[in-house]
């Protein structure tokens, strides 16, 4: 293991994100996994004792002797703070990691409204980076939290980004299909999701009907503005193991046509894949003919990290439709929260933060 890879804490190292965090993070040519932080449940134990393992790759062998932590914000030792907590654990956390000069790089929701915390897609939105120099000033310090988006609205995003930049998006229907990982370990009720959908998930429609715009607006001063356009959303929980599928019906401001979009997003590309980044994939989005995509099919496309696009079509009502479908535990959380991290690390935002 090379000595100058930069240590960061993984908080709620044994759940669904957590997980992929350990995963990514084993052989990372950037960051190390450096200390893992959990419930008083898994505190005091390997993380190989106290972790219930659900990858499909083996548990890397170094870490899984690490001690795992219970959580307390004056505990943590690194300067970069990976967080896969609940919101309401995150909400008082993130915030004093970040008071005491923390880089806290986010999967929960808990901060991603805030007026300065940028709600990053670096392939979509780097301008928005610009907010931390506000955090930076309202604390009197180098600490900032950045955050990832909801695991859904990633796929709606990555789908809406080139569209609204080519064409303005002025409203959407998205109706999802979401995948069982999504609810964390140890997730849903066999005898409730066997053989059966069901058409709600706490808090998720409200996410999928704001962060979008958030993510598509532009920067003006010291806040973002969010682009100028609405979201009616359908949220489903299916029987599938991994991958959020989102199907999208969509009216732009100037007519597109399918051929049209599938031009604008195939060739779709950002900063991520100009630095060539270690977890950037070489196409954020994936254009598919045929019935696709499928969760089982298409979700590992580029390592998790492409969101893929398909089955577009004109739509009689909004003008076009089309099926986004994303990884949600990788693209959707831990694969987006380290991306967010090597960018901030290329662009410098780490610098006086990691020694
Ligand atoms: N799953 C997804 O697809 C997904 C996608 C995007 C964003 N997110 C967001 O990412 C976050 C994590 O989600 P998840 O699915 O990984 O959840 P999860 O599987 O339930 O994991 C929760 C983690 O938090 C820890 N934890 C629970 N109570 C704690 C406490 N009192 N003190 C310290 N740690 C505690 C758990 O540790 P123990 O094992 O010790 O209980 C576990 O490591 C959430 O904010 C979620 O909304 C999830």
């Amino acid at each position: 293991m090379s000595r100058s890879r930069i240590p960061v804490a993984i908080l709620g190292a044994t759940g669904a994100v957590g997980q992929r965090l350990v995963a990514a993070l084993a052989d990372h040519p950037l960051f190390e996994a450096a200390e893992l932080f959990a419930s008083d449940r898994s505190a005091g134990r390997p993380y190989a004792e106290a972790v219930d393992w659900r990858l499909a790759e083996e548990l890397p062998e170094r870490l899984g002797e690490v001690i795992v932590q219970a959580l307390d914000s004056a505990r943590v030792r690194s300067r970069v703070a990976l967080s896969a907590l609940s919101a309401d654990l995150a909400l008082p956390i993130e915030e004093a990691l970040a008071a005491r000069g923390l880089a806290v790089i986010s999967n929960a929701s808990a901060h991603r409204m805030d007026r300065d915390v940028p709600l990053l897609i670096p392939e979509i939105n780097p301008a928005h980076v610009a907010l931390i120099e506000e955090q930076r000033r309202r604390r009197g310090g180098l600490g900032f939290i950045v955050t990832n988006p909801n695991c859904s609205t990633v796929a709606v995003a990555m789908a809406l980004a080139p569209l609204h930049r080519a064409f303005e998006v002025r409203r959407v229907v998205a109706v999802t299909l979401q995948a069982l990982s999504g609810a964390g370990i140890p997730g849903v009720p066999a005898l409730a999701i066997a053989d059966n959908v069901i058409p709600f998930i706490a808090g998720e429609a409200d996410k999928i009907e704001s962060e979008p715009q958030r993510i598509l607006g532009s920067l003006a001063g010291n806040h973002v503005r969010d682009a100028d356009f609405t979201i009616s959303a359908r949220v489903h929980r299916v029987p599938v193991s991994d991958g959020h599928l989102a199907s999208l019906s969509i009216e732009t401001a100037v007519p597109a046509t399918p051929d049209e979009a599938r031009e604008v997003l195939r060739t779709f590309r950002g900063e991520p894949q100009d630095m060539e980044l270690p977890s950037a994939p070489r196409w954020p989005i994936h254009v598919l003919d045929g019935p696709r995509p499928q969760p089982a099919l298409d979700r590992m496309r580029e390592a998790g990290m492409a969101v893929s696009v398909g089955s577009i079509e004109r739509c009689p009502v909004l003008g076009l439709r089309l099926e986004a479908l994303v990884h949600n535990t990788i693209r959707g959380a831990a694969g987006a929260a380290l991306l967010n991290a090597e960018w901030l690390h290329a662009r410098g935002l780490l610098e006086g933060v990691v020694p």
